[in-house]
């Protein structure tokens, strides 16, 4: 088991481990006796609700369970505002809790009615996924989307501890691998070169997990609010979020974070920003991690899209680029420079 501490204010607990969900009703029960809300979707709650319900049971705790929906569609207004009538329903006070069983969507959305219901209650993450354990359960940002774009709607809002139990992932699609081995790329190519030679090891998943959220920990401790160094996280993001939405969700978040990676990193060798061996080596990282890295989408219509991204700002944008394979810099650049200057094409 891996022990890493979040320090933000206020500070938290990460545990990567085996059999971490059997573990949940005694470390909720070591914050208080409190109600638990558990919030899962059908797909999470028939795999492990089981286990988490039965170390609530074990633990004393007094517990009602919420099941949504499973897929992208329920980070919406509708299922928010029913899981906000069911904590209603059933009394949770500020001084209970929201626990969130499952991936990116099931984190996100009950991260968000923790985050607002009562103006705040208690929230805890237990992701099932890899994409949710290197990432989403991590940092505090949870959201809903909106018609018009992803997390359009959302609060920043740290959970009282999260507990990444790698059983999980044994059950996990390879569909869903991808997903979150497309994030585990990123962090190698920003921050962590030799990350890199570890992602497709399958005895190292508690490793890779680890170095990947002790990135996503230097990123949150230093820039809680995403309005500087934490948007190194973005990196292939924004054209992703573009790739994303023409797909009309087609495409998995993380393809789609890998084909964004691969298309940044090759504008950014055709304007010198990054040299062609840090091109080639995330190719080949791509290509060993079973990534599907180009789209068939046109980059002027990615990047249309993607600038109604919540990334812009006014008529800024940042873009995160590799200095080289393991080292990230950003470049603040106008809208109009990157969608029709001459070096921000292929
Ligand atoms: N997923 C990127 C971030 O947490 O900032």
């Amino acid at each position: 088991m891996k022990l890493l501490q979040i320090n933000t204010h206020p500070a938290y607990p990460v545990k990567i481990g085996s059999g971490l969900l059997d573990t949940a009703g005694s470390e909720i029960k070591k914050t208080g006796s409190r109600k638990v809300a558990l919030i899962a979707d059908e797909n999470t709650f028939g795999l492990f609700g089981n286990r988490v319900v039965a170390s609530l049971e074990n633990a004393g705790l007094s517990y009602c369970v919420k099941v949504i929906a499973a897929g992208e569609n329920s980070k919406s207004h509708e299922t928010l505002v029913d899981v906000y009538d069911f904590l209603f329903e059933n009394r949770i006070t500020r001084s209970d809790l929201v626990a969130a069983l499952g991936g990116g969507v099931v984190g996100d959305l009950a991260g968000f009615a923790a985050a607002t219901y009562l103006r705040g209650v208690g929230l805890i993450q237990l992701p099932t996924t890899l994409l949710a354990m290197t990432d989403s359960s991590v940092g505090g940002k949870t959201a809903i989307n909106l018609r018009g774009g992803k997390n359009q709607v959302g609060a920043f809002y740290q959970p009282e501890f999260v507990l990444c139990d790698t059983d999980a992932l044994t059950s996990l699609p390879l569909a869903e691998w991808h997903c979150g081995m497309g994030e585990c790329v990123k962090y190698a190519a920003i921050m962590d070169a030799s990350l890199a030679d570890i992602l497709t090891d399958n005895a190292k998943t508690e490793e890779i997990i680890y170095r990947c959220l002790k990135i996503k920990a230097y990123a949150v401790e230093n820039d809680t609010f995403d309005k500087g160094v934490r948007q190194m996280l973005n990196f292939g993001h924004t054209l992703a979020h573009g790739i994303e939405k023409l797909s009309d969700y087609a495409v998995p978040h993380g393809t789609a974070v890998a084909q964004g990676m691969y298309l940044m990193t090759a504008l950014t060798v055709k304007n010198g920003l990054t040299p062609q061996s840090a091109l080639q080596k995330l190719e080949l990282v791509l290509q060993k991690c079973g990534l599907d890295y180009r789209t068939s989408y046109p980059l002027a219509e990615i990047k249309r899209v993607a600038l109604s991204d919540k990334k812009r700002k006014g008529d800024k944008i940042t873009v995160v680029y590799l200095e080289d394979f393991g080292r990230y810099s950003l470049k603040e650049l106008s809208v109009t420079e990157f969608t029709e200057g001459g070096a921000w094409t292929l």
